[in-house]
């Protein structure tokens, strides 16, 4: 199985993971033969990146970090809690009340499945492998923050119960969103000067509400209002700076760019993992807290499995295996030679000192 690019899809290839819809039901079922009307359809659906099945990439394998079935029961956890949280803020009674403490439980629980999920999972973090369309962005962006920020802590040796505040605090940071209009939100183009506001907004919103929830730390609500703070001051709400930022927001922050890029969204394609570590670099120590980009790219699959590569040397193939603690150098499957001529498949381990002087130069390259 290899990962592509939509744009690079062909008809006839075959889908090599199902794609989800809302709801979390199979709308295509992994081996569907993809015609170019399916491919337009998926376009319009803004997926960026599929799982395509051939000969080439027999037996490379793609495991999820969380399983499909609890990744749909999670954001549908987070969807509801959203709404009953919100309910809250603006009409507090009994009823509401025990409506929000049921939501904050749920969460509570789902957060503890994702966590031992992880924690089984001896991989980098690939969240490219669920395909799933979806009219609002924010709720499987929570959950993916969520993930990042959960196996960001874990990297940062943090103790069992700070990593579940910021599993809490990521999965539930841009509740702020609720009262922020949809068609804003999705806007393709530039925001107005009061559009952006509102989007902004969603920082304050979603702490006065947390901050009112005595089951929730007050640095869980912090989350939601810190999120955006960048280390030069340069964010919002507060232009905070530095040490006056929360760790947990420190986190947070790396966790929520790096997946809000490599997302697709209606108005841009998604980046790469690649890219997004890149992106996230070129802000170390200004925008972003140094340790935290560095441990942050250890943990993820900068390289995915199933990725197609050039390498330095010319030669090409498919990112066939990633070496947890060397997650920039993964094993290759090499297809073609220096001379783009095709090759008998045979595997390189670029984390070994045979291939020290052997660099990826171009992902999602055309085999
Ligand atoms: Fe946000």
């Amino acid at each position: 199985m290899r990962l592509i690019t939509l744009s690079r899809c062909q008809p006839g290839m075959k889908l090599g993971k199902s794609i989800y819809n809302e709801k979390g039901k199979v709308l295509l079922v992994q081996g569907t033969e993809l015609s170019a009307r399916l491919i337009k359809r998926l376009g319009k659906y803004h997926v960026s990146t599929i799982y395509i099945e051939d000969e080439i990439s027999e037996g490379i394998e793609i495991i999820e970090a969380i399983p499909p079935e609890l990744r749909f029961e999670a954001e549908n956890t987070i969807t509801e809690g959203f709404y009953q949280i919100a309910e809250l803020a603006s009409n507090k009674n009994l009823q509401t009340m025990m409506k929000s403490e049921r939501a904050i439980r749920s969460f509570q629980k789902i957060f503890k499945d994702i966590l031992h999920s992880l924690n089984g999972n001896h991989q980098a973090l690939n969240l490219l492998a669920t395909t799933k369309i979806h009219e609002n962005y924010v709720y499987t962006h929570s959950l993916n923050v969520s993930i990042y920020a959960c196996q960001l802590a874990i990297e940062n040796g943090l103790p069992l119960k700070t990593i579940e505040d910021i599993g809490m605090g990521a999965m539930l940071h841009d509740l702020g969103t609720v009262f922020v209009p949809l068609e804003i939100l999705n806007k393709p183009g530039k925001l107005t000067d009061e559009e952006y506001e509102q989007v902004q907004s969603h920082c304050e919103l979603g702490f006065e509400m947390l901050r009112k929830i005595h089951e929730i730390p007050l640095p869980v609500a912090h989350c939601a209002l810190q999120h955006h703070e960048r280390m030069d001051g340069s964010g919002y709400p507060r232009g905070l700076k530095e040490n006056e930022i929360h760790r947990y927001a420190k986190i947070l922050s790396v966790a929520d760019v790096f997946d809000a890029v490599t997302s697709p969204r209606a108005y841009r394609p998604s980046m790469l993992p690649h890219k997004g570590i890149e992106l996230l670099y070129a802000g170390s120590g200004t925008l972003f807290d140094r340790k935290q980009v560095d441990l942050f790219k250890e943990g993820v699959a900068i390289y995915p499995q199933g990725l197609t590569v050039v390498l330095n040397d010319g030669r090409s193939g498919i990112v066939s295996k990633y070496n947890y603690h060397s997650v920039g150098r993964p094993v290759i499957r090499v297809i073609k030679d220096e001379g783009n001529q095709d090759v008998k498949p045979y595997e390189i381990d670029l984390s070994t000192k045979d291939y020290l002087t052997v660099e990826i130069v171009e992902a999602d390259a055309l085999l």
